[in-house]
C-alpha cells in the first residue's frame, strides 16, 4: 500500500560562496560551468527536502531545459542561488533556480535563471513521489 500523501508549500531553498580565483574563466568572468554546477546542487537540495518522508530514496537532474546568464559575476562577489519548486508530477519535481551576485561594493543583481527537472527515484528507479505541492493559485481547491 502507498504511503500517505505528503503536502508541500512553497518553500526556497538557498545556498551561496564567496567567488574565489579557481571559479573564474580565463576572461575573469565566473566560470558557467561552476554556476551550472552549483544550481544543479540547490535544485537537489530542494528535492532531497521534499523527498524527506517518502517512499524514495533519492532524485536525479533529468533535464536543464532553459539556462539565461544575464551578466558576469567576478572575484570576490558572494553568489547566492534560490531554488524553488514550481510543479510536481507523479514522478518529477520541476525546480526553478535564480542566481544572484552580491559586489564588494553591496550592489546586488540576477544573473541567471534555470528550470531543472529531476526524478524521484527508488532503488534506482522511478517512484511516485505522493507530494502535492499548494500553491496561492491551488488554495482554493481546498
Ligand atoms: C531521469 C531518469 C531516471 C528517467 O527514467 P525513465 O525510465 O526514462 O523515466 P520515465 O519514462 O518512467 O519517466 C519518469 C518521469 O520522468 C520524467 N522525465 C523523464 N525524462 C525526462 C526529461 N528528459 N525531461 C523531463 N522529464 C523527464 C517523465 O516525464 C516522468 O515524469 P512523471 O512521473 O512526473 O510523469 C533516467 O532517464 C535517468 O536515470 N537519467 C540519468 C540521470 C542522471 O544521471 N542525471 C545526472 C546526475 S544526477
Amino acid at each position: 500500500m502507498e504511503s500517505a500523501l505528503k503536502i508541500i508549500t512553497p518553500f526556497v531553498t538557498t545556498h551561496s560562496f564567496f567567488i574565489f580565483p579557481e571559479d573564474l574563466n580565463h576572461t575573469g568572468n565566473l566560470f558557467g560551468g561552476k554556476i551550472l554546477a552549483e544550481m544543479d546542487l540547490v535544485a537537489a537540495r530542494a528535492c532531497r527536502r521534499i523527498l524527506y518522508g517518502t517512499k524514495c530514496d533519492g532524485a536525479v537532474t533529468a533535464c536543464l531545459e532553459r539556462v539565461d546568464f544575464k551578466a558576469p559575476a567576478h572575484l570576490g562577489d558572494i553568489i547566492e542561488l534560490n531554488a524553488t519548486i514550481t510543479d510536481l508530477g507523479r514522478t518529477s519535481i520541476k525546480i526553478k533556480v535564480l542566481v544572484y551576485k552580491e559586489t564588494p561594493i553591496g550592489e546586488t543583481s540576477m544573473i541567471c535563471e534555470a528550470y531543472f527537472t529531476f526524478v524521484a527515484l527508488r532503488k534506482g528507479k522511478p517512484k511516485a513521489h505522493q507530494c502535492i505541492l499548494i500553491t496561492p493559485s491551488t488554495q482554493h481547491l481546498n
